[in-house]
């Protein structure tokens, strides 16, 4: 998974000339055998570690935005002038360097020491956050590195925690990455920074006043603050055979354990959706050598969400990989070893795993008399109409500033930054959630990025060649690019990605006629 790459470039403790150092493009050298990316912003030059700390992303390869570098793989931002991990996915800090200016020449010097943060301003007396996941952990950790210093409880139903959910569907699954991957981190990392981790509580009831969670064990437990960040709930198909124990969902690493198990003794399976999830299984469970058949309501494969033509090639690279697709059709049941199609073929079966979406866990905060709508309601500070309580991630329906409606977004790196975005608010140090949506999803060898967020009506123009995979598929709704997905332009992915936080349309324009 992580980019391994030998040192090259110069020598960067020896010094290069700053006029070999082109404005806001990251030059790629050495030091005392590390690899190490040297920008010049003006007159300021930085000195940070070459490697993304998420997958191992070249950051070399990525964009300098102000004051941050980018990851061209999943878009993670580093502060320049710290290292500091900025913007999820990436989690941990890159090493930041001292810059020495001798004359007309830089010298990278040694790493520099983290400073601790100054405590916040605002600060609230405790920290309840509901969902140990992708938003939760995320905001765990921004509360500690943002200097809260006060007490933080995490509660997850799931062991053994925050997980690497989009690791499940696909290196994980496929049986390329190891299980120690899987865990966001370990329980020893919440020690050590305070938290208290509950992996095994669910919490039942929330109560507006007095601010309290009744959890699943009887424990009560008061909130000052609190963030919901409960995700998503796969659904199960309301047919025959529908729980039977060969039919998998895929949310929990127990989940992907489950079809990993069933898989070693499986020779057929058959996946019903073709979303991304569902697609990602399919090539997974290739990779394990099952054959794999794709059942899905969908005339082509994600034609809903990208259209035709990306469906269609999506369709055919899993296609040249050995996937049988069974479109416009649905199950009429599922029986121990094969399936009923609603035509009455059948196809055999020893395992089965749904990916026909997801509903928000949005029950427990309707029954408080919290606003919610397919989501719960929040503002563009994420807080929800219940004054200390903000919500996050899959369950957040918030206001998307460049669509001027509000939207609900199942991506990884949404939630994460949602997260993030709470934490600081819970501070006094918020601001309106300004993120663009991106999301990555891979299918063998193919990375989609997509950046945006588009209506289901949007008009659809490919740029390139979806053939030799370097291509940008353009969205617009009213005329306007409301999100590109690329493959082989990682650069160009992120360079759209910062026109639209910027608002900057004829910046985005002017990208896509490159
Ligand atoms: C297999 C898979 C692959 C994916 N791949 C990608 C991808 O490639 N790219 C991408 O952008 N997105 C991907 N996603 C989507 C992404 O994982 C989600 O959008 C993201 O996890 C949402 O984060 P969240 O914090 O809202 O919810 P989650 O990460 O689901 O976390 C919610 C947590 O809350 C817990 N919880 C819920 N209710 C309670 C309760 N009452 N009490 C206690 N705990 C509770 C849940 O058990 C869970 O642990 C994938 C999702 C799956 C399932
Ligand atoms: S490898 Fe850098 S963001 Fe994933």
């Amino acid at each position: 998974m992580a980019h391994t790459s030998e040192l090259t470039g110069p020598d960067l403790a020896v010094g290069i000339a700053v006029a070999d150092l082109t404005e806001d493009v990251p030059l790629l050298g050495h030091a005392r055998g590390e690899p190490i990316v040297l920008v010049r912003t003006g007159a300021q030059v930085s000195a940070v570690g070459a490697t993304c700390s998420h997958y191992g992303g070249p950051l070399a390869e990525g964009l300098v935005v102000g004051g941050t570098l980018r990851c061209p793989w999943h878009h993670a931002c580093f502060d320049l002038s710290t290292g500091d991990a900025f913007g999820a996915p990436a989690l941990n800090p890159i090493a930041c360097y001292e810059v020495e200016r001798r004359g007309d020449r830089v010298l990278v010097g040694p790493k520099k020491s983290r400073l601790p943060a100054s405590p916040p301003t605002t600060s609230p007396q405790n920290v309840v956050i509901l969902g140990a996941g992708a938003a939760g952990a995320a905001a765990t950790e921004r509360l500690r590195h943002l200097g809260y210093a006060g007490p933080i409880t995490l509660i997850g139903n799931e062991a053994p925690g925050p997980v690497d959910r989009p690791n499940l569907s696909k290196d994980y699954l496929a049986g390329s990455a190891p299980e120690e991957w899987v865990p966001l981190r370990t329980r020893k990392f919440y020690d050590k920074i305070n938290v208290t981790l509950m992996t095994d509580e669910t919490a039942v009831e929330l109560h507006l006043a007095p601010k309290s969670l009744l959890l699943g064990s009887g424990r009560t437990l008061s909130y000052d603050a609190l963030l919901l960040g409960m995700g998503a709930e796969p659904v199960r198909l309301p047919i025959e055979g529908a729980t039977l124990p060969h039919v998998f969902t895929l949310r929990t690493l127990g989940d992907a354990r489950s079809i990993i198990a069933a898989a070693k003794s499986a020779r057929r399976a058959v996946v019903v959706g073709s979303s991304f999830i569902g697609l990602e299984v399919a090539a997974s469970l290739r990779a394990r050598n099952l054959e794999v058949d794709v059942v899905s309501q969908d005339r082509l494969p994600l034609e809903r969400v990208l259209g035709a033509q990306l469906g269609r090639f999506v369709q055919e690279l899993h296609e040249a990989h050995g996937v049988r697709f069974h479109l416009a059709t649905s199950l009429r049941a599922i029986h121990s070893n094969a399936v009923e199609l609603e035509d009455g073929r059948t196809l055999a079966a020893d395992l089965v795993v749904l990916g026909v979406g997801v509903r928000p866990r949005i029950a427990l905060a309707e029954k408080a008399g919290l606003n919610v709508a397919d989501g719960i309601i929040v503002d563009s500070f994420l807080r929800t109409s219940s004054p200390g309580i903000w919500a996050a991630g899959d369950i957040a329906r918030y206001p998307e500033p460049r669509l001027g409606t509000s939207v609900r977004i199942e991506h990884w790196v949404v939630a994460e930054r949602q997260g993030q975005a709470v934490a600081r608010d819970m501070l006094g140090l918020g601001a309106p959630f300004n993120d663009v949506p991106f999301f990555w999803s891979q299918h063998y060898d193919v990375t989609l990025a997509y950046v945006g967020h588009a209506h289901t009506e949007a008009a659809i123009e490919v740029a390139g060649s979806l053939a030799k995979r370097d291509a940008a598929v353009i969205y617009r709704n009213a005329g306007h690019v409301t999100a590109v997905v690329t493959i082989g332009r990682d650069r160009q992915s992120l360079a759209i990605e910062a026109a639209f936080e910027r608002n900057d349309r004829a910046a985005v324009d002017a990208l896509l006629r490159r």
